[in-house]
Order: structure tokens, then sequence, then C-alpha cells
């Protein structure tokens, strides 16, 4: 494939300047969790993989007060929202996963301006960039009298939105509610010109000038799929109990590229502009989330705040970049196949791996996934293989079998904390779930597959990725 082929991932390595390792030295930060290292196979009958068809509600256990807890659901999974959906093959949300992973490469990468416009090159214009791979979605409401809102959550960007009224033909892609109207809204106000808020979207990058004396923004992803509209605030509510005053987003008056349903999109980065960041003082710069799998009948969560206390989770320090503020990472060590730790040289884990809500697909260094693949392609022995998925070339043809053996795969990060994964982090569409990327000693993606069940805390506040096994 093009994209994985080409010099896109030339990415910083950890001794530059543009990688900033925010290490939170107090020891007490960090329980320790190894993997349970006698288990090395699971057995699982091939039905638990596919997609449930019930929905049973969420059973998260909702914690103490500084924090909100809301429903989160895979887009098209039995709990979603009432979202018309879109036959998507697997084929085609791989090829978006690559658009979004070479996006998110060029904005780490040192070149990024010069990456960017090679990337609009080689990328179609139908395919969405967020609203393609960015599968999971919560309900929140906006405004007064307030409008229920299904949004993308997205830690690979920093603006909210939701598509405003009015919209001019053809300038909006069809979404599930009538589109949000600013002007019904007692509370909803837009940002002057001369705002704070309008010169920090323009430090980012983010404005699109002035209209009618309200500030304008923009935001790119990358692969011609863009929004563009007015800057303001508006009461967010989160759930019931939990309200965001003037919340900060984008009413968008024109979209391209999207594909569509979903009202907005729900900025979750490390930027000035994300509800993570807007909402620091109240929650403390901290959120976790936990991503259902398609099998799962259960709805996830996603919690602002350092929900549930500190326990329990397997920690490791965050990585940050200067040149990207948006992306969360940490540092892959070693990778563990029914027990065994793949012999990798430390060198190629040397960039750190963006954790990331939107990528479905983890990305590896090269010489970590042919090492994986090796390994797991002799423990998948007494499976026939089957023709390669998009950019996944180890798959299997489970059909016949009434259970299915598989390896235990742990992903071990920097201070030891393990992530031992579920089976639905491990098989994607009866495929080996990884692939390599760039070179290596480049910056790895850690996809969404991978997360499923866990929750995985983002402690931006203080410099901590946690994850906890079984959440969800
Ligand atoms: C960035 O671009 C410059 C000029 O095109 C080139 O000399 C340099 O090697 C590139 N750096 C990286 C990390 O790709
Ligand atoms: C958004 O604004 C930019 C810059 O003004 C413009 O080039 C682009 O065509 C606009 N896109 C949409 C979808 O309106």
């Amino acid at each position: 494939m093009e994209l994985t082929t080409s010099p896109l991932f030339s990415m910083a390595s950890p001794l530059s300047p543009w990688l900033v390792f925010v290490l939170l030295l107090g020891s007490s930060c960090y329980s320790i969790v190894h993997a349970t290292g006698a288990e090395r196979y699971r057995v699982v009958t091939p039905s638990s993989l596919k997609p449930s068809e019930i929905c049973s509600g969420h059973n998260k256990v909702i914690p103490s007060k500084k924090s909100a807890t809301l429903p989160l659901t895979h887009r098209h999974g039995p709990c979603s929202p009432a979202i018309p959906k879109e036959k998507t093959s697997f084929e085609e949300t791989l090829r978006r996963d690559q658009l979004r992973a070479a996006y998110i490469h060029s904005k780490v990468s040192r070149n990024a301006s010069k990456e960017l416009q090679q990337s609009a090159v080689t990328v179609p214009t139908s395919f969405g960039y967020s609203v393609g791979t960015a599968e999971y979605v919560i309900t929140v409401s906006l405004g007064t009298p307030a409008v229920a809102q299904v949004m993308n959550i997205d830690t690979g960007s920093d603006v909210s939105w939701v598509q405003c009224a009015p919209c001019a033909a053809g300038s909006c892609y069809s979404q599930k509610d009538t589109l949000f109207d600013p002007t019904s809204s007692g509370t909803y106000a837009a940002f002057s010109c001369d705002s704070a808020q309008c010169a920090q979207l323009q430090l980012d990058g983010q404005s699109n000038g002035c209209l009618n004396s309200q500030c304008q923004y923009t935001v790119q992803y990358g692969d011609r799929s863009e929004t563009n509209g007015t800057y303001g605030s508006d009461t967010l509510r989160l759930t019931s109990s939990d309200a965001v005053n003037s919340f900060q987003f984008g009413c968008s008056h024109s979209a391209a590229g999207f594909i569509g349903q979903v009202d907005g999109l729900m900025g979750l980065g490390g930027g000035a502009e994300s509800l993570v960041s807007q909402t620091a003082a109240t929650y403390g710069e901290a959120f976790s989330y936990c991503l259902p799998p398609p099998s799962s009948s259960s709805t996830g969560f996603l919690t602002l705040g350092a929900a549930g206390g500190a326990s329990g989770y397997a920690r490791t320090p965050m990585a940050r970049f200067t040149n990207a503020p948006t992306f969360y990472g940490v540092l892959l060590q070693a990778i563990t196949v029914a027990g065994t730790q793949l012999s990798v040289p430390p060198s190629v884990f040397s960039g750190a791996t963006i954790v990331d809500s939107g990528t479905v697909i983890t990305e590896l260094p090269p010489t970590a996934y042919q090492a994986l693949r090796t390994a797991f392609r002799n423990e998948m022995k007494a499976y026939p293989p089957a023709a390669p998925v998009g950019k996944l070339d180890t798959c299997y043809n489970f059909d016949g079998f009434d259970q299915i053996t598989v390896p235990t795969v742990t992903l071990t990060f920097s201070r030891g904390a393990a992530m031992d994964l579920d089976v639905s982090g491990i098989l994607y569409a009866g495929c080996l779930a990884f692939t390599a990327a760039g070179q290596d000693g480049d910056t790895g993606i850690l996809g969404n597959v991978q997360q499923r069940t866990f929750e995985v805390l983002f402690d931006v506040g203080g410099g901590t990725v946690g994850f906890k096994p079984g959440a969800c």
C-alpha cells in the first residue's frame, strides 16, 4: 500500500526535542500490574466475536462526585442511539483507518506541512477522516432549552463542533437529529473576533477569520475533510446533573468529506480547545473511557475526572509531543505472545505510541510487527489461513470450528504497565489486528480495537496513562 511504504512516517526520536516525556517520578503513582503470566491461551467461540444485536444497558459503577460519567457506544453497536446504519465493509473501514493514521503521523512528524501536502495528493475526496473511523459516540445536550446531540469522541483533535442551522443546500451532511439552531438557544453566544478564545484558535492554526464580527473556526482533518463555521459557547449538559457552562465549540455551517449521521464531534485531545482542557478546573484534566467490543450487549462509558479513584490501573508515563499537543503517547517496551516475550531490540520501540480513540488497528514498528506475526502464526497453525483483509495480512477461516484457541498477547509499557489484550483486541474480522508502519523507532499508534474492554485513563494533569482490564 502506497501510504505505508511512502516516507510519510519519519518520526521524532525520543531524544529529539519534539517529544517531551512527562515523567512523574513519585513511586506511589505507579501500581505495577503484571500480566497474569500463567495464562497462555484463551478459548472462545467464533460467534462470541460477532456483533451483538442486544443492548442491556451499562453496568458502570458511578464514581465519586468530581466526575461525570456518560454511556459510550459503538456507532453501529446494539446500544447506539438510533443512527441510520450505513453498510461499511471491513475493507473500507481499514482504508479510512489508514488515512487517519497517515494524518496523525504527519502531525507528529517534524516536517508536518510538507507531509500533509503529500498525503493530500494520495487521498480520494470521498473518504471522511474522523466521522468515518471515530466510531464511538456519546449523547450530550446543548443549549437552553437543551437539545440532544450525538457526537463522536476523538482524542485525535481538540475543537468540538456540531452542525448548525442555517446550512446552505449541500453544505451539511445528513444527520440523525435536526440541526442545532443557535438562535433558538437562550444561552448561546458567538465569540467576537477580538476575544481571547478567538486569539487561541488563531494560535493553534484553526481560525478562519472574521464574519459579521463573529469569530470563525476551521478544522481540517488532513485528508480534505473539514468543517467551517462560527466559534461560540453554550451550556453543555454531559448528564442530567453535570453541566459545563459556556462550553466552547464550533457551530458548523459548512462541512465536507464526512460520512454523516452523527451530529458532531467532541474533541478530547490535549490542546487548549478540547473538552478536557476546558473542564480542567472542574475535573482535574483527566478522563477515561471504556470502548465496548461489538460483541458486547452493554455500553461502554466516558468519564471526565479521575473516576473510581486511582486504584486498579496499570499506569505508565504519558509522552507528549511539543509540536502536536493534541496527542497522548505511551512508551511500548515489549510484546508477549502465549507467555513468551518476543525478541525485539529496544531501539525498535524508541518512538512513542499514540493512544488514539479513533484509529482502529494498532500500528507497530516493522520489526516488532514481524516478530508478533511470526509468533502468532506459529500458535495458530490449527486454523486454515484466509485471504488478507485490506492491510491485515494474517487472517483465518474459522468456519466449522466450535471453539478457537487464541494465544494471549500482552503489551508492556514503560514501568511495567501491562495490557493483556482481550480476544476482541487481538482478532478483527478474523485477522490479527495489528499492522506495520514506518520504520523501526518511529511513532506507533495504539488503536481502538486493542483498547476494547479496558478502561483507559488519560491522567493528563498527572502525566500518566492507565489501563484497567475488564471494565466494559
Ligand atoms: C525535513 O525536510 C527537510 C527539507 O526538506 C529535510 O532536509 C529534512 O531531512 C527533513 N527532516 C525529516 C525528519 O524528515
Ligand atoms: C473552509 O474554509 C477554507 C478557508 O477559508 C476554505 O478554503 C474551504 O473551502 C472551506 N471549506 C468548507 C467545507 O466550507
